[in-house]
């Protein structure tokens, strides 16, 4: 038995199955919902319900809050309809439409960034050609291993795809990329997916902050900004914890020297021994080195309590929420601990 969901961006309704959610029956076909974590903890789903009923499975109150849920919204990646349904899902600004492409790709690179960060270059052998906007992710399945999400950090147009993968203590990719991935193995693509990307029409100041890894798709955001002319300040804050996780120090050094309206700081939160540099969580130094930060777009990716801090740091500062673009990397194991969330 199935329901019909009427998407209002769609032409046509959207059969889906019982305890199926909105956003898994579009996906099946291909369709471009618009959406990040599939997982009820970022909030890039979020859609109106017109009419009919669903049941909402567990959620961040990040990705919802009890206001917005109290004013009809709901999040298609958690909402399984119990009736025929009409939605709507909220617009991003500037939105873009790439293909979603199912490729063969094989790697053609890999390098030891720090002890536990992988940067693996792809290229694609067939299922091509791949467009995406910068800051968004794709999935990645290794042969005989469950797909993981991976943001690009590379800039759009690149012929060269670029991932950092984190070792994760225990996970199920990492041994492999760890100690059996080489240059000339196959990996299947899926992208791209997410709606953290840079808006390349706003003029305004740009804070963008990564955690770790999550320097990934803010690399691939700056350089797009900057390849493109964009002239505006441009404050970019790498947060990690100790002076063993830092990585493209250099990288981003050089791009600040070449582009005055760039600047970098490194922040480490655990320095081990005593250090010139700053130092603390990203929420604080945003709270430190901003008092006003008017017409700004953030751009945030990392571990979801850097996201979460560091977006309620720039929502005091006066940045709307809708203008903080951020992408939390939940784990397997987050994604796991949240789902036994009670509903909010
Ligand atoms: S995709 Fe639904 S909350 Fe992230």
């Amino acid at each position: 038995m199935s329901f019909s969901v009427s998407v209002r961006q769609f032409e046509a309704p959207l059969p889906v199955e019982m305890g199926q959610t909105i956003l898994e029956a579009a996906l099946a076909r291909d369709l471009p919902y618009p959406h990040g974590c599939r997982s009820g903890n970022c909030g890039a789903c979020k859609s109106e319900l017109i009419s009919g009923e669903v049941e909402m499975s567990p959620y961040s109150d990040f990705a919802l809050t009890e206001a917005e849920k109290n004013n009809g919204l709901i999040l298609a990646c958690r909402a399984v309809p119990w009736s025929d349904c009409e939605v709507k899902f909220l617009e991003a600004d500037e939105t873009v439409a790439h293909p979603l492409r199912h490729m063969q790709c094989r790697v053609v690179d890999l390098a030891a960034m720090t002890h536990d960060i992988r940067r693996i270059c792809l290229e694609v052998k067939s299922g091509g050609p791949y467009t995406f906007s910068a800051g968004q992710y794709a999935s990645l399945e290794f042969p005989g291993l469950p797909a993981r999400d991976y943001s690009m950090a590379n800039r759009p147009g690149e012929t060269t795809l670029e991932f950092h993968i984190r070792l994760l203590p225990g996970g199920a990719v990492t041994p492999f990329v760890s100690q059996t991935l080489k240059v000339g193995d196959r990996v299947k693509v899926i992208g791209p997916y997410g709606t953290s990307y840079l808006r390349e029409k706003h003029s305004g100041p740009i804070i963008a902050l990564a955690g770790g890894s999550g320097l990934a798709p803010i690399k691939s955001i700056v350089d797009q900004a900057l390849d493109i002319g964009c002239k505006q300040p441009i404050h970019l804050y790498l947060g990690v914890r100790d002076e063993r996780d830092l990585y493209l120090e250099d990288y981003f050094r050089e791009r600040a020297a070449a582009h005055p309206n760039l600047s970098f700081t490194p922040v480490l939160s655990e320095p081990s021994s005593a250090t010139a540099r700053r130092t603390g969580f990203l929420a604080d130094i945003v709270r430190q080195d901003f008092d006003g930060v008017d017409g700004a777009k953030a751009y945030l990716a990392g571990p979801p309590v850097m996201v979460e801090t560091a977006v309620s740091a720039l929502e005091a500062l006066g940045i709307r929420k809708q203008d903080c673009h951020a992408d939390a990397f939940y784990t397997e194991a987050d994604k796991a601990r949240l789902s036994q969330k009670v509903p909010t």
